[in-house]
């Protein structure tokens, strides 16, 4: 039987439209109510340090509104004592721990789970006591696989980022390098226990290979879903990335 990934719609862009004007509209929560109608098998939303987009408060109405759809919310988070606090609070079905800087304009590179090892390991130690699906976002290098897999993590999401912008770039081979890394890396995460997600940059275009990994059992996509809402609605552009994916998977 062919499994097609499961499609996680990350929804801080809907939040970073609201606050560009400070009001209530639109709501990132009506935002995730709507992808759900439109086929998203799980919603992500990223609470930042700085509250760049999504509020506490959307953390808290996120988490109501996937428990009562029965939807898992996936909370992207920094490894920090502050977001863990929330974490425990909030009790998402997944939280995928992420690199934060505060200068950046988006997640740039993976986690550093070997050099972070000491720091890490006990957060996602309690996240999983407090009922949480860990998953850690690095790069496909073997020793943070390893390293990702010596914690209670459940899950790696590998970053799909420099593998978007190689295509961008036009830059064909390195994205070839790129994928070839993707598949060592999730058939190692697979042998050592670990389900295997994607994520990061990801649009109709370059989905396609990635999804085709048969390890990948899902994906998480954020600022494209989001800004082709804008041409497509969202059911539009969910419907047409699920395609893309399961399109991927059956050929
Ligand atoms: N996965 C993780 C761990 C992320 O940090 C992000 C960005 O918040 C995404 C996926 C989604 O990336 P994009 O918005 O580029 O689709």
């Amino acid at each position: 039987m062919t499994i097609i990934p499961r499609l996680g719609v990350n929804i801080d862009h809907i939040a970073t439209v609201r606050n560009a004007r400070g009001g209530e509209h639109p709501d990132p929560v009506a935002g995730a109510y709507a992808a759900i109608r439109a086929g998203a098998d799980g919603i992500t939303a990223h609470l930042r340090e700085d509250r760049r987009h999504i509020r506490d408060d959307d953390m808290v109405r996120l988490q109501q509104l996937c428990e009562s759809e029965n939807i898992p919310l996936n909370m992207e988070m920094a490894a920090t004592e502050e977001m863990l606090a929330i974490a425990l609070e909030i009790k998402p079905k997944a939280v995928c721990i992420v690199p934060e800087k505060r200068e950046e304009r988006t997640t740039e590179g993976g986690l550093d789970v070997v050099g972070g090892y000491n720091h890490i390991a006990p957060i996602v130690r309690e996240l999983t006591k407090s009922g949480s699906r860990v998953s850690l976002f690095i790069e496909t290098v073997e020793p943070q696989i390893r390293a990702a897999a010596s914690t209670d993590a459940a899950v790696v999401e590998f970053h799909t980022g420099a593998y978007a912008h190689a295509l961008d770039d036009g830059n064909t081979e390195a994205a070839d390098l790129y994928l070839q890394g993707f598949v060592r890396g999730a058939k190692l995460a697979h042998n050592l226990g670990l389900e295997v997600h994607f994520g990061h940059g990801l649009t109709f275009e370059n989905v396609g290979p990635v999804a085709a990994i048969s390890e990948c059992m899902e994906l998480n996509i954020g600022h494209f879903i989001i800004g082709e809402a804008i041409f497509l609605g969202l059911e539009g552009a969910i419907q047409i990335m699920r395609d893309r994916v399961t399109d991927a998977r059956e050929i």
